[in-house]
């Protein structure tokens, strides 16, 4: 990636800033100051600007709008993965913390921080996320009621734990739910004689999808979402 690219995803400052400061020799890379902000970056390299270094070639915490038509994953046979839209080093090492279905959209993090990753992902936060759902039939009013106290999925032992319903019109609805079952919300309303055709993901624990981010698009998450996002 090119220095002032890099310099203008991890920071506040724009471009046109950033060749400012270059030009003011305010920038190092591997402690030598970088003349040019076009320079290409490999990807391990201690970069600092005004003596601070820039913390993203620690861990990597993004934001992604997932589109439709892309897998959850590193590498696919078939499909588009959701890391070939990322323009970022060291694509390998970033893990996804609760994946998508190809058919689902919307807020897909990543991170190459393994143990935030499991604070995120693992069942004994509860982590919540929430669901903008279409689905092909009428939503019954006691589906609410159904959610709340839990749902038999085929092929699992337990109940589905108590999840939040909220009908928005006929056929659409917004899902509370504090676990991440193999398809879960498919599943759920297949449980009630119902179909989801259109799903999308709004928020994971405090973390809402930027709604600036276009489908494709991503950012970096700012501190108050990487340090509150269990919260
Ligand atoms: N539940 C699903 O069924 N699919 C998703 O992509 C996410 C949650």
């Amino acid at each position: 990636m090119r220095l002032d690219k890099f310099l203008s995803q991890y920071t506040s400052y724009s471009r046109s800033q950033i060749q400012q400061l270059v030009k003011a020799a305010r920038v190092t890379v591997d402690n030598e100051v970088v003349r040019k902000a076009d320079i290409k970056l490999r990807g391990d390299e201690q970069v600092k600007l005004n003596d601070q270094l820039i913390l993203a070639f620690t861990n990597r915490y993004i934001m992604l709008h997932k589109p439709l038509g892309y897998v959850c994953a590193n590498n696919d046979s078939e499909h588009p993965v959701v890391v070939d839209l990322l323009d970022v080093p060291r694509k390998q090492d970033l893990q996804i913390a609760g994946r998508l279905d190809i058919d689902t959209t919307g807020l897909v993090l990543l991170t190459d921080d393994g143990q935030w990753n499991h604070r995120i992902t693992t069942p004994k936060q509860e982590c919540t996320k929430t669901y903008l759902i279409t689905t092909a039939d009428p939503i019954h009013h006691d589906v609410i009621s159904l959610f709340a106290q839990g749902v038999q999925l085929h092929g699992e032992k337990y109940l589905t734990r108590p999840a939040q319903l909220e009908i928005l019109n006929s056929h659409s609805a917004r899902l509370q739910i504090h676990e991440g079952k193999y398809h879960q919300v498919k599943r759920m309303f297949a449980a009630t004689g119902n179909r989801v055709v259109q799903l999308h993901r709004e928020s994971i624990g405090n973390i809402q999808l930027d709604l600036q981010l276009a489908p494709g698009e991503y950012r970096p998450l700012n501190e108050a979402e990487i340090r509150g996002a269990m919260q």
